[in-house]
């Protein structure tokens, strides 16, 4: 059960010292925009690169860019533990994996809300880590769209019989009060950004969200 707090919900101008405050977590989320896979901008390589020297918890990148096949073996160049990209912005997932784990980065695939498990389940014998997003992605601070559940289950019950040890991430809308239901689906892998960011004591809300999931679990 891993947590994985989102920085899209911390200060930008303070971020050394919003790390700080996370140093409970399991790694740091740091998610890339480009507006134009999503309506948003974030931070691009040379953030990234500065946020990997900075921080001393391994940094989850989730890509949320277009032409992943490009960009995604750039940007494991920079220092991150694992880099996801998006199976709707890539030509060629198979070599693009290959490309990051050449770096020695691990390798996960995401899928939007409306893409089904199918479109990805043929690849994840490449890749360490499935993203199901929960909600669309863009923007923090949403709600869970209920409708993904399934293919938490469904993602769960592949690997499962497929004998895949991978993680499982779920990303969006994540809370204290349905985590322990998405464990309970299968996923061992939460990011949280306004649950976390919200509240003063962030560690403390990191332990709980811990707590809670692997009551689930
Ligand atoms: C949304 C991002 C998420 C976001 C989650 O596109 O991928 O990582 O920060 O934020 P919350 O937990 O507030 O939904
Ligand atoms: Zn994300």
């Amino acid at each position: 059960m891993l947590i994985h707090p989102s920085i899209l919900s911390a200060d930008f101008l303070n971020l050394e010292s919003e790390l700080a405050t996370i140093s409970e977590a399991d790694a740091i989320h740091v998610d890339v925009m480009d507006n134009n896979f999503v309506p948003n901008l974030t931070f691009g390589q040379k953030m990234v690169e500065s946020l990997s020297k900075q921080s001393a918890l391994p940094l989850d990148l989730h890509l949320m860019i277009e032409n992943a096949d490009k960009w995604a073996p750039e940007f494991a160049k920079l220092g991150a533990s694992s880099v996801t990209f998006h199976v709707e912005a890539s030509e060629n997932p198979i070599s693009t994996a290959r490309a990051i784990k050449a770096e020695g980065v691990k390798a996960a695939i995401a899928i939007k809300p409306g893409t089904p498990f199918g479109q990805v389940q043929e690849l994840l014998t490449e890749f360490d880590m499935l993203l199901v997003m929960t909600v669309e992605p863009g923007f923090g601070g949403q709600k869970l769209l209920e409708e993904t559940l399934p293919k938490i289950a469904q993602a769960r019950s592949h690997l499962r019989a497929h004998n895949l040890q991978i993680g499982l991430q779920v990303d969006g809308g994540v809370t204290e009060s349905n985590i322990a239901h998405l464990a309970e689906l299968g996923a061992d892998v939460f990011v949280a950004g306004s649950a976390i960011f919200s509240f003063e004591d962030r560690n403390e809300k990191i332990r709980q969200l811990r707590g809670a999931a692997l009551k689930g679990h």
